[in-house]
């Protein structure tokens, strides 16, 4: 296992060379075998999370070819319709599996995905989605399995906007018969980024990032070399991180509509912020303003992959802040954690009320997931003396050389063995 030391106080400068956005890659390696020509996808971030699934594209019969941050799938001779699940258990995304693999076989076997553990993350949506689209699911023994003779476009409406079942209808839907309507979908940056990779595949998907995704099912993809959007979230995070501690930090890749609920907040603390196309410019004194309330919601509204990490510069803003979560149920568990380094937080079921204190002091904590392990990460960069930051294994999950990239930011940090 490993661990990070840190050294708190230092300011933060420099630029941020952000990495493509994971929760886009995932879906698009899943996409990957919605045909049987190459497809090529470059700047793949080196996270584990993305490793987990190229190594599920392998158990299916895709061979895979990487050269630097690109990697090239053919799955011409792709095979099995069943993932396996020692892949699903570490990885959620496995799931958007179910539906390129039904497109490609008309069959799809998977055991329930892993993930963070956030919640009770049910995927009733997705399987209500395919059923729709004329799928016959028999759940049994941990295992979805998923059998359609062919796939018919339908009329779907989530009860509610969440992201994965959005993709995987699309996924599911992009060669299927006839048009299928998904009302009240979710319209997050990367569900845009989706629809245009498919489009690129010849695919007819449209209205993305809107609402309401049509697909009218077309009867072959073709191969496709496509660069993904940059990670909003990770941008997100230096951004916090630089706001607590103070600095300068300049980054490019992100427009700032995607991440601008977190933006506004972050003006509203007190940040100088400059955006124009995809830059942005952040100055922060250190020395943030606590503001009433922030309140996760579906994009466009604050994110809840980025509310640890915005939790953590409350920790230490001149005031009090609560802090909503809407979306999963036990997104708290870094708040015991960050009570280690001094914090004054309550947490009620999905509310936690955070009292500002004049400092945090250096303490060994432990991360319990990917968001909540970059919150104590940034918590530990702010406090007095020397941190531990335990169990990098969930940060690995989603942020390429995280250590590497706050050092040359002017972090005082360093990744050891324990
Ligand atoms: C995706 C992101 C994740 C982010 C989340 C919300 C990826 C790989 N992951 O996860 O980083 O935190 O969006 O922005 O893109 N729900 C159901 N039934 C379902 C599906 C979801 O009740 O079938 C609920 C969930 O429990 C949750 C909410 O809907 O309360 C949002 O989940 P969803 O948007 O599906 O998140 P994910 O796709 O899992």
């Amino acid at each position: 296992m490993d661990k990070y030391v840190i050294e708190g106080g230092e300011k933060l400068y420099g630029c941020v060379a952000l990495q493509s956005a994971k929760n886009t890659v995932l879906p698009l390696l899943a996409a990957a075998v919605l045909t049987d020509e190459q497809v090529k996808i470059r700047g793949i971030p080196t996270i584990v999370d993305v490793e987990n699934m190229i190594h599920i594209l392998g158990e299916v019969g895709c061979k895979i070819k990487r050269q630097k941050e690109c990697a090239a799938i053919d799955s011409s001779n792709a095979v099995s319709h069943e993932i396996p699940a020692r892949l699903t258990k570490e990885l959620r995304s496995s799931v958007f599996m179910l539906g390129s693999v039904l497109t490609r076989f008309h069959r799809a076997k998977i055991s329930y995905p892993g993930g963070c553990d956030i919640g009770l993350r049910p995927i009733d949506l997705h399987l209500s989605g395919l059923k729709r689209l004329g799928v016959q699911i028999i759940e049994k023994d941990g295992y979805i399995d998923c059998v359609a003779d062919k796939l018919v476009g339908a009329e779907i409406l989530l009860d509610f906007p969440s992201v994965g079942a959005t993709e995987n209808i699309i996924l599911a839907a992009v060669k299927a018969e006839g048009i299928t309507v998904i009302r009240n979908a979710a319209k997050e940056p990367e569900i845009v980024d989706l629809q245009r990779f498919l489009n690129a595949m010849g695919a007819k998907v449209r209205g993305a990032g809107g609402g309401t995704v049509v697909i009218e099912g077309v009867k072959r993809l073709h191969g496709v070399e496509y660069t993904p959007i940059g990670d909003r979230i990770e941008a997100g995070t230096y951004l916090i991180a630089a706001a607590t501690c103070g600095g300068e930090i300049e980054m490019s890749g992100v427009p700032a509509e995607n991440i601008a609920a977190l933006l506004h907040k972050l003006r509203e603390n007190g940040c100088k912020i400059y955006t124009k196309n995809d830059k942005i410019l952040l100055t922060s004194n250190g020395r943030m303003k606590s503001v009433d309330i922030v309140e996760t919601m579906p994009f466009p509204g604050f994110p809840t992959d980025m509310q640890a990490q915005y939790a953590a510069l409350c920790t230490t803003a001149s005031g009090s802040t609560l802090v909503v979560e809407n979306l999963f149920e036990t997104r708290y568990r870094y708040a015991a954690e960050l009570k280690r380094m001094g914090a004054d937080i309550t947490v009620r079921g999905r509310a936690a009320l955070i009292r500002g204190v004049e400092k945090l002091h250096g303490a060994s904590v432990t991360a319990s997931d990917l968001r909540g392990g970059a919150a104590l990460v940034i918590a530990a960069l702010k406090a007095e003396g020397q941190s531990n930051v335990i169990d990098l294994s969930h940060i690995d999950r989603g942020y390429a050389d995280f250590e590497g990239k706050l050092k040359k930011l002017g972090a005082k940090i360093k990744r050891v063995k324990i």
